[in-house]
């Protein structure tokens, strides 16, 4: 559990000043909210908004600017005046060494979720031009251990770890208080040459793990016998009830509890005409055909351009999909009654959106990581007649800013 920190609001924490930054100036702001990239934002004496990276809503810090243009500046917590009740020290001592890989493990975990869904709900006004979205907060994993696959990049000693904040430097991790305790223990111990990038897996359901890299001249020691290496290496993971195929080159979530409460959310979403579907279930972006494999439709169409992910969705589904391997904007469309869709950061865009539209769908369920690409694709399918019919914001990442938003769309 994240500690608490028993300072009262209201009293002057020590200075936390960034170091080697040369600052422009300094001085102190009331922190208005969370942004979309994970820093707060507060107003400067002169009305321009600053980005400020480790302060939280409700604060009054005081903050060194170390870019200033004409419309906005950026700058980091030096002293926090006024503290959040939602505070917390950051347990993890990765994280107190430089570790960039959970920039919000000084917020309370219960904070983040409701932080997450307002800047959701800010980008639907700002970018979408709507005031009042029906944006609502869902569930969480847990805080801690969560995370089943990690990508690590490599330090120049072959130790492997995360990217401190805003840098390339790499900091080897030792231990790790969100990875799942099975690829935790791997971390102090694996040795990679040849490769810049890793990524690690693990299985929790079976004990297995899996590790590749892009680069064809990467090299793995320290890795115990159990761990198979490569892009075909495969594990199998346990999702609502689905065994589920993965290689070590496919997508999957950010471990089997992340990828259950999205099924989850994605099914409440589907509601009415799941229960009643006639014909098959578009599963775009599909991945490794998890919402295929998971929403219980009899027959599924599965859209997705990995050759890894398509080999797996083949053998996850068996007789109950049809593969498609493509880029979704170049897919053929063909009718169906309910469609999901998991693009990745950037959204549908526009020729994404014109191929969903062209199914006919009269329910379109969109996942989307990134608020922006929500609310902007929200625009794209508004004008192809379908409705916002409200969105649920999940946190499968926490401690990061990372948001989850599953949203329902109906045709009008
Ligand atoms: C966020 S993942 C979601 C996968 C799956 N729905 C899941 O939850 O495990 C996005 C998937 O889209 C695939 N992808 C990315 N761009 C694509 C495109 N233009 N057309 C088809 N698939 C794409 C990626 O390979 C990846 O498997």
């Amino acid at each position: 559990m994240a500690r608490r920190e028993s300072r009262p609001s209201g009293r002057t924490h020590r200075r936390l000043a960034p170091q080697g930054i040369a600052a422009v100036h300094e001085e102190a702001v009331l922190v208005e909210k969370m942004a979309a990239g994970g820093e707060a934002i507060a107003r400067l004496v002169d009305g321009r908004v600053v980005f400020v990276e480790g302060a939280l809503p409700g604060e009054t810090v005081r903050v060194a600017i170390t870019t200033s243009k004409r419309d906005f500046a950026k700058g980091s917590v030096t002293e926090v005046v006024e503290a959040s009740p939602h505070r917390t020290l950051p347990p993890c001592p990765e994280r107190v060494a430089g570790c960039g890989g959970c920039g919000w493990q000084h917020a309370a975990p219960e904070a983040q979720l409701q932080w997450k869904a307002e800047v959701v709900a800010d980008a639907m006004r700002r970018t979408a031009k709507m005031p009042a979205a029906d944006v609502r907060v869902g569930g969480a994993v847990g805080p801690w251990n969560y995370r089943t696959t990690m990508r690590l990049a490599v330090a120049a000693d072959g130790r492997v770890g995360l990217r401190a904040a805003s840098s390339h430097r790499v900091v080897a991790l030792a231990s790790c208080m969100v990875a799942h305790p099975a690829l935790a223990e791997l971390l102090p111990h694996m040795r990679v040459e040849g490769a810049d990038e890793v990524s690690l897996r693990v299985s929790v359901a079976t004990g297995e793990a899996t590790v590749w890299s892009p680069s064809p001249s990467v090299r793995f020691e320290g890795l115990p016998t159990h761990v198979a290496i490569g892009p075909d290496a495969t594990l199998v993971e346990r999702v609502a009830g689905a065994d589920l195929h993965v290689s070590a080159a496919s997508f999957f979530q950010s471990g089997p509890a992340a990828a259950e409460l999205l099924v989850d959310a994605v099914r409440r979403a589907c509601g009415d005409v799941l229960e009643g579907l006639r014909g098959p279930l578009l599963d775009a972006y599909g991945g490794i055909g998890l919402f295929a494999a998971t929403l219980g439709a009899a027959d599924n169409v599965v859209v997705e351009s990995s050759r890894s992910s398509c080999a797996d969705a083949v053998v996850n589904l068996g007789d109950r999909a049809t593969v498609h391997r493509t880029m979704f904007e170049q897919w053929v469309p063909q009718p169906v009654e309910l469609a999901v869709a998991d693009p990745a950061r950037s959204g549908l865009g526009r020729e994404a959106t014109d191929v969903l539209a062209a199914t006919g769908a009269r329910r379109l369920v969109l996942v989307s990581c990134d608020p922006v690409s929500l609310a902007r694709d929200t625009v794209l399918l508004a004008a192809r007649g379908y409705r916002h019919a409200g969105s649920t914001v999940l946190d499968l990442f926490p401690h990061t800013a990372h948001v989850e938003v599953v949203t329902r769309f109906d045709r009008t």
